[in-house]
């Protein structure tokens, strides 16, 4: 049996909270850390923001073209633990860890959207893989950061 539209939605604005809470916490991780080693890792953050974003929107897109309506903030659910800025601001291996658990639970969640709408929406289904394919990029590059950082 295919999912209801009413699940579809709700998934899209799980999605929508997530990518918004990566954007609020690349941002406070690129401006928070310091060093030199962590200078690169800045502003790879920094970056990313706008790929994030334009997640958010696409989805956004979506939501409202199945009758639904965008999370606004005191609808926006928060538990992204491992990406809150650590007392250590030079610790970049905490961040990169932070950012690989947040790209894998994006994954993860892109995965059940695609498998939610097997068969039946392909236009959600279609923006589901596409977004996965870029958090599976942003998890592939920061894994070989994770790699560099790791060596003493
Ligand atoms: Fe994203
Ligand atoms: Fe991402």
């Amino acid at each position: 049996m295919p999912a209801s539209k009413e699940q579809v939605i709700e998934a899209l604005r799980k999605a929508f909270c997530m990518e918004v809470e990566t954007i609020t916490n690349y941002l406070a991780n690129s401006l928070h850390l310091e060093g030199v080693r962590a200078e690169f890792i800045k502003q790879a953050l920094a970056a990313d923001i706008q790929g994030e974003l334009l997640h958010a929107q696409q989805l956004g897109n979506r939501i409202k073209q199945l009758g639904g309506t965008i999370p606004g903030s005191l609808e926006l659910k928060f538990d992204q633990k491992a990406l809150q800025p650590t007392e250590d601001t030079t610790d970049v291996l905490h961040t990169i860890k932070g950012v690989l658990q947040a790209e894998q639970d994006a994954i993860s969640h892109y995965r059940s959207i695609i498998k939610l709408t097997d068969g039946d929406d392909y236009v959600t289904q279609d923006l589901a893989i596409t977004i996965m394919s870029d958090e599976e990029g942003h998890r592939q590059q920061f894994e070989g950061f994770l790699k560099e950082y790791s060596k003493k």
